[in-house]
């Protein structure tokens, strides 16, 4: 079984084969997924996906860094008012990004702070954005890590010393399609990561792994990640899919 610990199942680009994409998955042996929110605009579709596929999808509820504009607060506010509605499975995705734009580089602190801060109160693991941002969100973490706090850096590309101090910081590493990318770079030290602590995902639609880069992403392709991994570790991906399946439950619980 494998868990596909950050996909994005729930957006228009699976409207017209969200069954089959779940099949083909299902073929591949991912049985689980987890839906990271994106903003109040995501929320109703998000919602309607996982009550669609009870026992197989689980949301997380979180407002994502580039969704934070001027109305910041009221975003924030619709997050806070749906999470107190019903069960989530993580503050996700919250983080920080300087990729697309810095001019809210101030307020993207303050959202990701506050949501930390929820997911402590709410004993929820996070999982965590991170673009052209290593160096603010390790510190903001540290800050913040009073015991508390346990996630995911969602799509890891940071370097090996970064990557240290995640898992200092409680942290596990999410793997995606970066890990089959020629200059993704992650491949050349992860043999040194405990593997206990990474997890798979797809993010699908978007960062999809080799050979279909360019093409939309589905959970089926996790194959290319475990598969790589396999290669990385010396093992075999029945083994990678047993252990990281093992990691989500530990940061994600049983997801029954
Ligand atoms: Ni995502």
């Amino acid at each position: 079984m494998i868990i596909d610990t950050h996909t994005h199942l729930f957006v228009k680009q699976f409207d017209k084969d969200r069954d089959e994409t779940v099949r083909r998955a299902k073929d591949v042996g991912v049985e689980k997924f987890l839906l990271p929110n994106i903003d109040s605009s995501t929320i109703d579709r998000l919602l309607r996906t996982a009550d669609a596929y009870p026992g197989e999808m689980f949301p997380m509820m979180g407002l994502h860094p580039t969704s934070v504009k001027e109305n910041y607060r009221e975003e924030l506010a619709r997050i806070e008012k749906a999470l107190s509605e019903r069960p989530y499975y993580g503050i996700g995705e919250i983080g920080m990004d300087f990729y697309w734009d810095t001019a809210f580089a101030k307020e993207q602190e303050e959202v990701f702070r506050t949501q930390l801060n929820w997911a402590k109160e709410l004993d929820l693991p996070v999982s965590i954005h991170i673009r052209e941002t290593f160096p603010q969100v390790l510190r903001i973490l540290r800050e913040e890590q009073d015991g508390r706090l346990r996630g995911v850096l969602h799509c890891f590309t940071g370097t090996y010393e970064q990557a240290l101090e995640a898992l200092d910081l409680n942290m596990w590493l999410g793997i995606g399609g970066v890990v089959t990318f020629k200059n993704g770079k992650i491949d050349r030290f992860l043999d040194r990561i405990p593997v206990e602590r990474l997890v798979v995902e797809t993010d699908a639609p978007w960062l999809t792994p080799a050979p279909y880069r360019g093409k939309r992403n589905e959970p089926a392709y996790i194959k290319f990640i475990v598969d790589k991994l396999a290669e990385i570790y010396g093992t075999t991906p029945k083994e990678i899919a047993c252990l990281t399946t093992h990691n989500a439950m530990d940061v994600f619980g049983e997801l029954e």
